[in-house]
């Protein structure tokens, strides 16, 4: 720390390192962008220049090696960050990691394996967790206000482009990428289905490549179970030009909460027309079809919660393991669909 700010850095120069530039200096008062990081000399030297970071450095070796570093968000590509975060582990660096933590479970438990007992924060970011109105929902659902939550179902039908795919070597390869529709994108959406219906219990799947020259799918369709005692419904593609809005939706005994990415409304009896929950304090979630135009708030959320944990003020509030979830109910979807739809089932809820 310097000054009692917490000093972060940016591994990774590419499209989400913005959001991750902006929300630490939106957080000045409690954190430095203090380096910027990334093996393409130029894109770190952009990043540095356009957000004045004190320090660049164009191998991750060498940024971890800097005793002025405190934590660093990790922005490279998702099946990097396993090695990656490891790496921040051993260099005793807290971490913010960009979603999926890893395409595979096993992958995540290496990075678990590598914080436990450190007393260092790691955390993962699923910004929709942040959000006032899931707070809210989240609250009320575990105190029973609504009763049994009887049915849930999500969709993200949204829209990238080939030139999106032909943007960066990994995206939409099984290496990196680690999956398509569902692993880059409706993982979000899905996160937040299994989070407020009480973890996913069982899937059964299919997955399709349909239209883009991609290894990984373009669309998702599942059928789950939840810890809740819910059943539901998900599906998830990147053809949907123009988009449709996002949505995830929990029916209850005693009314409906219904997520669009952006908002939160509860829909009773009595409130029929519905009611905004954490109103007025909603992040907007971007147009469908440009994967930068995500909200900035989750991650200004976030990374202050992160700077709070270094402090030893907050626990982090979305650890690894929670992570971790929702990446083994997305690997469970692919197997089943490898497996003509099969159920695969998870032991204690995901
Ligand atoms: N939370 C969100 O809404 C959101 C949105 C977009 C992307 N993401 C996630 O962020 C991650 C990055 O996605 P992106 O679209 O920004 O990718 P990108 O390709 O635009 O950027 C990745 C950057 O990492 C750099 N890089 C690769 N290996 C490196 C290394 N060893 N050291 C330093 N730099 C290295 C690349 O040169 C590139 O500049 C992915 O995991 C993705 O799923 C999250």
């Amino acid at each position: 720390m310097k000054d009692g700010k917490v000093q972060a850095a940016i591994l990774g120069c590419g499209n989400i390192g913005n959001l991750h530039a902006q929300a630490i200096l939106a957080n000045a008062d409690v954190m430095d962008l203090y380096a910027v990081c990334d093996v393409i000399p130029e894109k770190a030297d952009a990043y540095a220049e356009k957000y004045h970071s004190e320090t660049v450095y164009y191998r991750m070796e060498d940024l971890l090696a800097d005793p002025a570093v405190d934590m660093v968000s990790i922005c490279t590509p998702s099946g990097a960050h396993a090695d990656h975060v490891c790496a921040c582990a051993a260099g005793k660096k807290a971490v913010l990691c960009e979603k999926p933590l890893d395409i595979r479970p096993e992958k995540i438990d290496r990075m678990i394996a590598a914080y436990e007992g450190t007393g260092i924060p790691a955390a993962a970011v699923f910004q929709y967790r942040t959000y006032p109105g899931i707070r809210q929902a989240k609250a009320m659902l575990e105190a029973g206000e609504l009763g049994r939550i009887l049915v849930a179902n999500a969709r993200y039908q949204q829209y990238r482009s080939p030139a999106y795919y032909a943007s960066a070597g990994w995206r939409g390869t099984w290496q990196w990428d680690g999956g398509g529709s569902t692993m880059n994108q409706g993982i979000h959406i899905l996160d937040i289905l299994c989070y407020l219906a009480g973890g996913a219990e069982s899937v059964q799947a299919q997955c399709r490549t349909q239209a883009r020259a991609i290894e990984v799918e373009d669309v998702a369709n599942a059928l789950l179970t939840f810890g809740s005692g819910a059943v539901g419904t998900y599906q998830s593609t990147t053809l949907a030009n123009p988009p449709v809005q996002i949505l995830a939706e929990i029916l209850c005994e005693k009314g409906r909460i219904a997520f669009d990415g952006e908002k939160t409304m509860l829909y009773t009896e009595e409130e029929p027309e519905g009611r905004e929950l954490g109103a007025g304090q909603t992040a907007s979630a971007g147009d469908g079809k440009d994967p930068l135009s995500v909200g900035i708030a989750g991650h200004v959320f976030l990374l202050r919660n992160l700077a709070a944990a270094l402090r030893g003020e907050e626990d982090v509030f979305i650890p690894f393991t929670e992570g971790k979830r929702t990446v083994e109910v997305i690997c469970g979807m692919y197997e089943s669909s490898k497996n003509d739809g099969r159920r695969i089932t998870f032991a204690d809820g995901r």
